[in-house]
């Protein structure tokens, strides 16, 4: 999911919510037509009001009779109290009470619905591109001219797959911890020599591990963990040897690291390649 999908997202879901409240709104406008409870109070407090002065009027009219006390009847609609009416919940409308527990709602909603997209884009898993997808790392055969020079070591930084290309004679593999793992190597059928492709981060706290060019090994500067040339422990306080990718090679003779495939191994009890080579840099 893309950044501007994102917040499209964001946008529909305000627009949703603000049509809620302004059709709650509506609804309450026109309702406010209809008698409110205050207003239905106010008029039977008025006809209560007419009532007793109309009394008072029957009963004065009454004793104006010649000094003789004469009963008069109350007329018959003051013989009992009016019933009292049923408010429905149509009359009611939405009062404004309801009016902003269903505002209240509708924004808690929203925010809900903000937090989960923004949670569920958080994890989406990059299905193309990026780290955790399967990435170019160039053609094979570049990458070997690259990587060994005059028998040295020159581990070849990919950024996007955050990996360390190093090169694996093939012949090494029976033995050692790599050997039953598989994708861990590619590309060494044709000249016994393979790639390997070293995941950066330190198997300790996780910093990154660069490389030294003097020991022929990755060094890291946090605690001082050292690895050989091909990711395998030798110091420090690293439980294992550096992770590494599953790696492959396409019909176009390009190496594939799969960043989502990622293989850890136990340290190694024999070396598969000389360490130190030489002074160590941390
Ligand atoms: S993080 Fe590398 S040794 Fe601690």
């Amino acid at each position: 999911m893309t950044t501007t999908t994102f917040i499209l997202i964001l946008i529909g879901a305000g627009v949703v919510a603000l049509a809620g409240i302004i059709v709650v709104a509506a609804r309450r406008s026109e309702s406010e037509g209809a008698a409110t409870p205050a207003e239905l109070d106010r008029k039977a407090v008025k006809a209560d009001r007419a009532r007793r002065a109309r009394l008072a009027e029957a009963q004065a009219e009454g004793g104006n009779g010649g000094g003789v006390a004469t009963m008069v009847a109350a007329p018959a609609e003051f013989d009992d109290d009016p019933p009292k009416q049923e408010i429905s919940s149509e009359e009611y409308g939405v009062t404004r009470r309801k009016f902003f527990n269903r505002a209240l709602t509708a924004v808690f909603g929203l925010f809900m619905l903000q937090f989960t997209l923004a949670s569920l884009a958080f994890m989406w898993p990059k299905l193309k591109g990026g780290f955790g997808t399967p990435i170019n790392a160039g053609k094979v055969s570049d990458l070997k001219a690259e990587v060994l020079v005059a028998g040295s070591l020159v581990p070849k930084f990919v950024p996007p797959a955050q990996a360390w290309i190093v090169p694996f004679e093939m012949s090494k593999l029976k033995g050692s911890s790599f050997e039953s793992v598989p994708f861990v190597v590619a590309g060494g059928e044709s000249d016994g020599v393979g790639l390997m492709a070293l995941w950066q981060r330190c198997v300790h706290l996780g910093c990154r591990v660069p490389s030294c060019e003097s020991s022929q090994g990755f060094e890291c500067p946090c605690h001082g963990s050292k690895y050989n040339g091909h990711g395998e422990y030798s110091q420090g306080p690293a439980p294992r040897n550096l992770d590494r990718f599953g790696v492959s090679v396409n019909d176009a003779g390009e190496l594939i690291v799969e960043t989502g495939n990622i293989v850890q191994t136990s340290r190694s009890k024999h070396f598969t390649i000389l360490y130190p080579q030489g002074p160590f840099c941390v």
